[in-house]
């Protein structure tokens, strides 16, 4: 049996660099491995815990998203790409689960406590976001995942499912599988900063290089860019640290970038060294990073041209997958409520 790997993501906007570098990247190598059974899919119910007054929003980024996961390179051939909304089987297995978990160890979750804060929820937080770790539970364990490809900020989520699933199966009987977080495997991929360099790259910020960006939009994000505030003329020394611009080089720039539009640097190292000696301009660094970052978005572009003429492609397969997906999550279902004894007419 191979092992399942799933993940997922809040349909409240189009992704971004940061969601390229971060996930998206590794998930389609992780497809094309051919080592694992893949699941990838919109949670559309969880984006609603805090939107629920707002459901246009969720409903015009679920096609956004889906457009993404497309024109990186997910393949449905071999990813299931599913909606969570889909799969009434995932609001069951909530159900039963959270009898398992205390209003306590919810409070206590420092993920959910961090976006209560931010939200300014208070004690008027919605019990669907209070309870979204549950649900989000349920995602995982419906699919016998064995792990579970998410940023550090989504640890506790994993923790508190690691929970459920022991004492799911003290209880019942082992039924559930126990999943495994797994990170990207370096810091500058687990957190891409904005192009302001200060914080990591998000839609609330307003600092995000988006997948979908055209050409001219991209190029004058990096022009903005920040970089070192005290490299002031091409002479002046530089940092390279802090400095969004080589930030995202160690992220993206490969050799072949180099021999292909900055020949004379051998590689980053190369690079960095000039600009720390000084002598070298923003400009250029910039320009160079320009390349890099359209030889990634360009053919990103296209495929994403492609099916937003064919829109239809995207809802079939949008639909096919959920169908696919909800069998899986109805024989797990059918597990949990023979375990709890809830099969009386079988
Ligand atoms: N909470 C995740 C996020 O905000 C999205 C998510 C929902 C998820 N269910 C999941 C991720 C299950 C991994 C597994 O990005």
């Amino acid at each position: 049996m191979k092992q399942v790997i799933l993940t997922g993501d809040r349909p409240t906007g189009k992704l971004h660099l940061g969601h390229y570098v971060g996930s998206l990247k590794n998930r389609v190598k992780l497809q094309n491995s051919g080592e694992y059974d893949v699941y990838v899919f919109i949670a559309d119910l969880q984006a609603l815990t805090d939107n629920a007054r707002n459901p246009e929003k969720i409903k015009n980024s679920l096609i956004e998203v889906a457009l993404d996961y497309l024109s990186v390179g997910l393949d449905p051939e071999k990813t299931t790409i599913f909606v969570q909304s889909q799969i009434p089987e995932l609001t069951e297995l909530t159900v039963h689960y959270l009898n398992l978990v205390t209003l306590a160890r919810l409070k206590r979750n420092p993920t959910i406590k961090t976006e209560i804060k931010e939200r300014g929820f208070g004690e008027a937080v919605p019990v669907g976001f209070l309870t979204y770790p549950i649900s989000q539970a349920a995602d995982i364990t419906a699919f016998n995942a064995n792990l579970v490809p998410v940023g550090e900020d989504q640890l506790p989520l994993i923790e508190q499912c690691k929970e459920i699933v022991r004492t799911f199966n003290a209880i019942y009987g082992e039924v559930l599988t126990e999943p495994e977080a797994m990170l990207a495997d370096n810091k500058v991929c687990m957190r891409l900063p904005g192009i302001d360099g200060k914080s990591k790259m998000s839609k609330s910020l307003g600092n995000c290089i988006y997948l979908s960006d055209d050409k001219e939009t991209v190029k004058n994000k990096v022009m903005r860019m920040y970089t070192d505030p005290n490299h002031i003329k091409v002479e002046d020394p530089g940092c390279v640290e802090d400095n969004a611009v080589f930030t995202y080089l160690d992220a993206f720039a490969l050799e072949e970038h180099f021999k292909k539009y900055l020949p004379e640097y051998k590689n980053l190292e190369e690079l960095k060294d000039h600009y720390r000696r000084g002598g070298l301009g923003d400009v250029k660094v910039k320009k160079f990073l320009i390349n890099v970052l359209e030889d990634i978005l360009e053919p990103i572009r296209e495929r994403r041209k492609y099916y937003e003429e064919h829109l239809d492609l995207v809802y079939d397969m949008l639909s096919l997958g959920s169908i696919k997906a909800r069998k899986v999550a109805q024989e797990t279902l059918k597990k949990v409520r023979g375990a709890i004894g809830l099969n009386y007419f079988d």
